[in-house]
């Protein structure tokens, strides 16, 4: 490894990879594994090709979202963010994950860095105090450009005056100096529609942007000014280099921000591009400070088609997939399967299919198979291979290619086609070996002949398995490390220690290497490990949903949406932050539309059986109405909740825009039953709600859930669910 003090070669060649750091109100998914799998795969191959590697991850844990979420749970901030951190990093540690540092945003020497920062940007002028008078949405929390009394342009609450006290950053500054350096830098922004997007952005003009907060305090104050509370997108993103020591005076912590800033690689969810590419570089220009080299962008993990995460309530943790099918078969698939920079579905029945074709019938198979003969005809001891024939000819080149190929594949992010290739290499060498198949001896073939072909073929065989295995380590680390030992090579982490990966080439075993005794690699799965990683889900949803009732184990709701958490006062002077990507919400479960009912606003967000099943009791046994399981049941979150505001909606005579509140947070529901109730009459009442239910937009208004009524007669009028004894809002209904 090369070293700064190093005479030959003083210039060390270090790489830097980051992960978001993660949210604290969810526990941790297979979305959020995908990245730090990818960015361990990375760091792994860095270190083995002898590149000194630094690969940091950690949570994020300040802002409003937190703060509700904790206060649901009723936990501290502090407590409840604690707790979920550690989730984090125990399932990372479970799964073998190499990362060299993992931050908390809720430590001592990453406030000390961002308040550095912030004060920083503000002495070198970049960061002013603002008064601010504009249109203000609650619940988005975030000034936004429409009129008095207008409806908030993302979410369509009615948005209200208010007068705000902020920081601004100066970003407008910006705007040149960004789209020069994506000019002279293409890489630093990957893929190249992400890049597209971001400098359209850019390019449609930088408002100056609110970088502080007075509403919630659960953040890193303002120095010297701690009403203010800094804005959490900005205390987010300096994790990078607080991380590194930044903010810090011990000597020690400067030299690490010496030698690996700027990071070379941000890995990042295509959502969160635009923070990463247009804020960031910002606030480091203005601090005079080096940009990272790139950002680049995955893709999400579908399931069921919408991206996975805990608010569409469609995720896989996985622990399933560690407990069935190992860390390797999960890195395997994730890398295999999606092609890096799009949006990939992951289904358990592909992960078997894929690890039962690759891994237990291809290379497990085929370690299994060499391992086994080099034993029963060689007592396990490499002969030399002698003189090789074409077909021998044939694998080393097939080798020699599939070492160049897979190398270029791999540094350019294309992790599916990399091991595409490798696989090639794979089914190749299985091909060569039943084709010799030096179990047989042939006919007219002397003893020694037949030794001579068996030594060639395995040793051929052998070395190619040697060539798969140091390519295949980054990504099946586990097994790769068995293989290595079962060919007689030690510790493959000491080898990629070490740098010997750096030129992977034909010829690393000696004739005389002594094998290790087969060990299983891959046991093929069976039929039912599908229906096992099912049923884990299934019965980790059910014990999440009896404690979300009010336990300290709750899996904490999502529903305050990123909007909630990152929006920062925007108006006439600021950048409205977008919430992610909108991603397509599944139809709810329990929606019975109206049969006789064709537009969907006629009945609003009114959840009833149909008419024919209200008349007759009997008829909720229906045909064509299916039954479901306690699984499915528990995967609606039906609560009360307490109606605040009601009153019709102008044009829109059946619809009425309704805010209730659900004692830990309030929203806006649309109903279809104007025709039934009096809006004045509905306020105070106690109804049902189905919480979970992804929101949708009517009428350019955004309706956050649904309210749960009877349907009555052949017009299906409503009639709102409610109870006979007195329920506090919020309660669950199980
Ligand atoms: N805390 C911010 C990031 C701040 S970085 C300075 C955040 N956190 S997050 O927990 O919501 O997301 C973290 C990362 O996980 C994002 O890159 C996001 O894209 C990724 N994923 C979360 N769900 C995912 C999928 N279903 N699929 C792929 N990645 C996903 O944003």
């Amino acid at each position: 490894m090369s070293s700064s003090s190093s005479p030959v070669n003083p210039v060390e060649e270090t790489f830097y990879i980051t992960t978001p750091i993660y949210y604290v109100n969810a526990r941790p998914h297979l979305g959020h594994a995908y990245s730090t799998i990818v960015c361990d795969a990375v760091a792994r191959r860095k270190r083995s090709q002898g590149i000194a590697t630094w690969f940091l991850t950690g949570t994020d844990e300040h802002g409003q979202k937190i703060e509700r979420s904790a206060a649901k749970a009723g936990k501290t901030p502090a407590e409840f963010a604690a707790a979920i951190s550690n989730e984090f990093r125990s399932l990372w540690d479970r799964m073998g994950l190499t990362y060299d540092d993992f931050i908390r945003t809720t430590e001592p020497r990453h406030k000390q860095g961002v308040q550095k920062l912030f004060a920083v940007l503000k002495q070198k002028g970049f960061i002013y105090k603002g008064s601010y008078t504009g249109q203000y949405c609650v619940s988005d929390e975030t000034f936004v450009e429409v009129g008095p009394g207008q409806p908030c342009p993302d979410c369509g609450r009615i948005t209200e005056t208010i007068s705000e006290e902020n920081y601004f950053f100066k970003l407008s500054a910006f705007e040149r100096r960004l789209l020069e350096h994506y000019e002279a830098h293409p890489e630093f922004i990957q893929p190249e529609a992400r890049r597209n997007e971001v400098i359209a952005f850019v390019r449609g003009g930088l408002k100056d942007l609110s970088v502080s907060r007075t509403s919630f305090s659960w953040g890193i104050p303002v120095p010297g000014d701690e009403k203010h509370v800094i804005y959490v997108w900005m205390d987010a993103l300096a994790n990078y280099m607080t991380a590194l020591g930044y903010g810090s005076d011990a000597p020690g912590d400067q030299e690490q921000l010496k030698r690996f800033w700027p990071a070379n690689v941000h890995l990042v969810g295509k959502e969160i591009i635009r923070f990463h590419c247009v804020y960031w570089p910002a606030f480091l220009m203005a601090a005079g400070l080096p940009v990272p080299k790139s950002v680049i962008a995955n893709g999400w993990l579908l399931f069921d088609k919408s991206k996975m995460s805990k608010s569409v309530g469609n995720i896989v943790r996985a622990e399933t997939v560690l407990e069935v099918l190992g860390a390797d078969a999960l890195r395997y698939f994730l890398l295999r399967e999606i092609s890096f920079g799009h949006d990939g579905n992951f289904t358990f029945e592909a992960l078997v299919q894929r690890y039962n074709s690759d891994l237990a019938n291809g290379y497990g198979n085929l370690v299994s198979r060499v391992v086994n003969m080099m034993h029963k005809y060689f007592g396990g001891v490499l002969p030399a291979a002698g003189s090789l024939g074409t077909a021998e000819e044939s694998i080393h080149a097939q080798a020699a290619r599939t070492v160049t190929d897979f190398h270029a594949q791999f540094d350019a992010m294309d992790f599916s086609r990399a091991l595409e290739t490798l696989w090639a290499l794979v089914a190749a060498v299985d091909g060569y070996l039943t084709a010799a198949a030096p179990w047989k001896k042939r006919e007219g073939v002397s003893d020694g002949e037949h030794a001579a072909a068996q030594a060639r073929v395995l040793a051929t065989a052998a070395e190619a398995i040697r060539i798969i295995t140091a390519l295949a380590h980054p990504i099946l680390p586990e097994s790769a490390a068995k293989v290595w030992r079962q060919l007689g090579v030690g510790e493959i982490e000491q080898a990629a220690r070490q740098g010997e990966f750096k030129a992977v080439a034909w010829g690393g075993l000696q004739p005389g290497t002594v094998f290790e005794a087969p060990a299983p690699l891959f046991p093929r799965a069976e039929k039912d490990a599908v229906e096992r990683m099912q049923n884990l889900e299934n019965d980790n949803n059910a014990s999440a949903v009896n404690a979300a009732s009010g336990g300290v184990e709750k899996s904490p709701s999502e529903s305050p949406s990123l909007s909630e958490s990152r929006a920062e006062p925007s108006g006439t002077k600021t950048v409205p932050i977008k919430e992610p990507d909108v991603v397509p919400a599944p139809e709810p479960a329990v929606v019975v539309p109206k049969p006789e009912s064709k537009d969907a606003a006629s009945y609003g967000a009114v959840a009833a059986a149909p008419a024919a099943a209200a008349e007759t009791p009997a008829a909720s046994a229906v045909e064509g109405i299916a039954q479901i399981g306690i699984e499915d049941f528990t995967k609606v979150e039906l609560r009360v909740a307490q109606i605040l505001v009601a009153e019709r909606i102008p044009k829109a005579d059946k619809l009425l825009r309704l805010e209730v509140d659900l004692g830990y947070e309030k929203r806006q529901i649309l109903a279809g039953i104007a025709q039934y109730y009096e809006p004045e009459k509905l306020i105070g009442r106690k109804v049902v709600i189905v919480a979970n239910l992804a929101s949708r937009k009517m009428r350019g208004l955004e309706s956050n859930g649904m309210l749960l009524a009877a349907s009555i007669g052949e017009q299906g009028a409503p009639v709102l669910a409610g109870f006979l004894e007195d329920v506090p809002i919020g309660a669950r209904l199980k």
